[in-house]
């Protein structure tokens, strides 16, 4: 068994996708193709905001979003203590102080009490000027956006939404990455919607800050005046190269279709087997509140302290069944981070994720017979 089932999905959407592939390759538009554009505008309607601008990778998008922003020295960005490792990366790597936060221990996101007492302690210390919090929908589920935002709202800060693993979740309705004052996403592969390499993009409704950020993904570009040939070698500030591949977009435009269409209907179906399957058992498993859609980037249950994970994922392994563990440390014990600020946090809820948390398999092509295997072995074994 696949821990995400790529070849079973390539061997469904293989016409469509080789002709994709092959479309771009005859017309030999490797860089800013027609799909490029075409991708953008059907991702910015569907998630529900006016700009989508893609680029290289969901760890650039979110660079480039701090970048727009002028978020540097000085600064205190707030981060969830779990999640992957870009999601505090970037901040720090243009200069921000990064202050880790804790998370629900049901729903493995942002904790907005414990986000407000952070940014109090900030203020209160007065060492770093608090300016953006980025929150992440981990695991495929959007973060608790209403009272996240009205913490961003009373002490004026910015709200970056990390979308990389949570595209086509949503709130009552209101779609991930819609809900920040900039989002960004991975088309990483393994990702709810993936291509066929690296990938990624930011979403936001502000004119102005689309167009730099446009300008920002390439080399600073002058957008002021697209149609002006002289330009595109006008470069009005430092920038980076981090454009969607023209192959990838085309590659996205078909696994789109199909995501819409019934992965993310069918991914739903799986989790729900899941629930279902272990409800009774000692596992604690993840929690979809009231009126939020998953995307179930990841099924991610928590093991008793009876079980040891290890051995555990060993037999599974030896029953055919691989399994993840994501993530096993805290973002404020990551080396990067030793003897900075940032490796000051007190998240007692993610040190006891990072323990007890283990990712099953999970895919919209997944049958009922696998996840019964898997659901039948795991009680087996604890
Ligand atoms: C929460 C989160 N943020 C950011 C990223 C970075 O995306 P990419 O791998 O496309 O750079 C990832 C990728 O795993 C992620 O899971």
């Amino acid at each position: 068994m696949q821990f995400r089932d790529l070849p079973r999905q390539y061997e469904k959407l293989k016409s469509q996708i080789d002709e994709a592939m092959l479309s771009v390759a005859v017309s030999a538009r490797f860089i800013s193709g027609p799909q490029v554009k075409e991708l953008e505008k059907i991702l910015a309607e569907y998630v529900g905001v006016k700009h989508c601008i893609t680029c290289a990778n969901g760890t650039d998008a979110i660079s480039i979003a701090m970048r727009a922003w002028g978020i540097g020295e000085g600064d205190a960005v707030f981060v969830p203590d779990f999640t992957f490792f870009s999601s505090g990366e970037c901040p720090a790597d243009e200069g921000a102080a990064v202050i880790y936060v804790d998370v629900d221990d049901r729903t493995y996101n942002l904790d907005p009490v414990k986000l407000e007492e952070a940014v109090k302690r900030v203020l209160a210390e007065g060492k770093y000027r608090a300016r953006a919090v980025i929150a992440v929908d981990l695991f495929g589920l959007p973060a608790d956006y209403s009272a996240i935002r009205a913490v961003c709202r009373k002490y004026d800060l910015l709200l970056l939404e990390d979308a990389a693993q949570g595209f086509g979740g949503s709130i009552n309705g209101k779609l991930a990455g819609s809900f920040g004052d900039i989002a960004t996403t991975s088309f990483f592969p393994a990702k709810p919607l993936g291509c066929y390499g690296d990938g990624g993009a930011i979403f936001t409704d502000n004119d102005e800050l689309a167009e730099l950020i446009r300008s920002i993904c390439v080399h600073g570009k002058d957008m002021s005046n697209p149609n002006d040939p002289n330009a595109k070698y006008n470069n009005i500030r430092l920038g980076r190269n981090s454009r969607l591949d023209t192959i990838q977009a085309a590659i996205l435009l078909t696994k789109f279709k199909a995501f819409v269409d019934y992965e993310l209907a069918d991914v739903n179906k799986v989790a729900g087997w899941y629930t279902e399957g272990l409800k009774d058992t000692d596992l604690v498993l993840p929690m979809v509140t009231d009126g939020f859609c998953s995307s179930w980037a990841q099924y991610t249950v928590q093991l008793p302290a009876s079980v040891e994970r290890m051995e555990l994922q060993a037999k599974l392994k030896a029953a055919g069944i691989p399994s993840m563990v994501y993530y096993a440390k805290p973002m404020h014990k990551q080396d990067a981070f030793a003897g900075t600020d940032s490796a000051v946090a007190d998240c007692p809820v993610t040190e006891e994720l990072c323990a007890s948390v283990l990712s099953l398999p999970i895919d919209p092509y997944k049958t009922k017979e696998e996840i019964d295997l898997v659901i039948s072995e795991l009680k087996r074994f604890i």
